[in-house]
């Protein structure tokens, strides 16, 4: 059964104060059954865990260096996150490969540092996709994925969250589809199956991250290959981002009232 996984990415917006104080009034608050996470940016991480308190409100960071520790002036170790209890971070964000050029293979150290350290890397991809046909059987590589995943185990493969996050979604100004959500997050975890195995097809998390808000969160989370979601400008506001996971919430009494 894989859980499902509510990330609010921040990006570069609210200072350490705002920020605590909106892990202050979501930490107690939280849907059963879904894990929820805010990624904000790394000044304010500590303060937010210590806000958090032994709450299941996950702290994550939206990147990490590849290098442990050295001279590599204004990066963010992994090692100190792990030391604060971050226990995951977000990497190869369309963002960070857009605006500051981070390549597959960078990407895929940080990727290899983080499961090193014990933090779980919530890789990002896009739509870049190639369909093949194999023995009369459609395959479907992922560009930006595949690169990544081949330097890891199927062990490691499983520990992995995937954020499907189509470049004409993040920031969009129409809605989500949740069809397509659907679509790519099915064809990234069949890629998963031929690559790795049916079982850790089955284990991995695939989010979908993209112009989601209070009218699409519900339909996208209840597809069946959508494990959750990353939501950007929609959780910025604490009112908002509660009746999304109140949404959640309500969606799955429903569901358990009609069985
Ligand atoms: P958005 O951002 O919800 O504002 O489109 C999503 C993301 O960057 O993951």
């Amino acid at each position: 059964m894989r859980t499902p996984l509510i990330i609010a990415n921040w990006k570069m917006n609210k200072n350490v104060h705002e920020s605590v104080e909106f892990v202050k009034m979501i930490c107690n608050r939280l849907p059963a059954n879904v894990t929820v996470g805010i990624a904000a940016q790394a000044l304010a991480l500590y303060s937010m865990k210590q806000a958090a308190g032994n709450s299941r409100l996950q702290v994550i960071a939206q990147n990490g260096a590849a290098a442990i520790s050295g001279p590599y002036t204004g990066e963010i170790s992994m090692q100190s996150l792990a030391e604060i209890g971050v226990s995951y971070v977000i990497l190869g964000h369309l963002e960070r490969r857009r605006l500051f050029h981070e390549s597959n293979a960078e990407i895929a150290r940080k990727v290899l540092t983080a499961l090193h350290l014990g933090i779980t890397p919530i890789v990002c991809t896009d739509e870049e996709q190639i369909s093949l046909e194999v023995d009369g059987k459609l395959h479907h590589a992922f560009r930006q994925l595949a690169p990544i995943l081949q330097n890891l185990s199927a062990d490691q493969v499983q520990k992995l969250v995937i954020s499907y996050e189509p470049q004409w979604a993040v920031g969009a100004s129409q809605d989500a589809k949740p069809a397509l959500a659907e679509v790519g997050c099915q064809r990234i975890r069949q890629s998963v199956a031929d690559n790795f195995g049916a079982t850790v097809a089955d284990q991995v998390r695939i989010l979908y991250g993209g112009s989601v808000n209070q009218q699409t969160i519900c339909q996208i989370v209840g597809s069946p290959n959508v494990d959750g979601t990353l939501i950007g400008r929609a959780s910025l506001d604490v009112n908002n981002f509660l009746r999304m996971l109140n949404c959640l919430q309500t969606k799955k009494k429903q569901k358990l009232t009609a069985i």
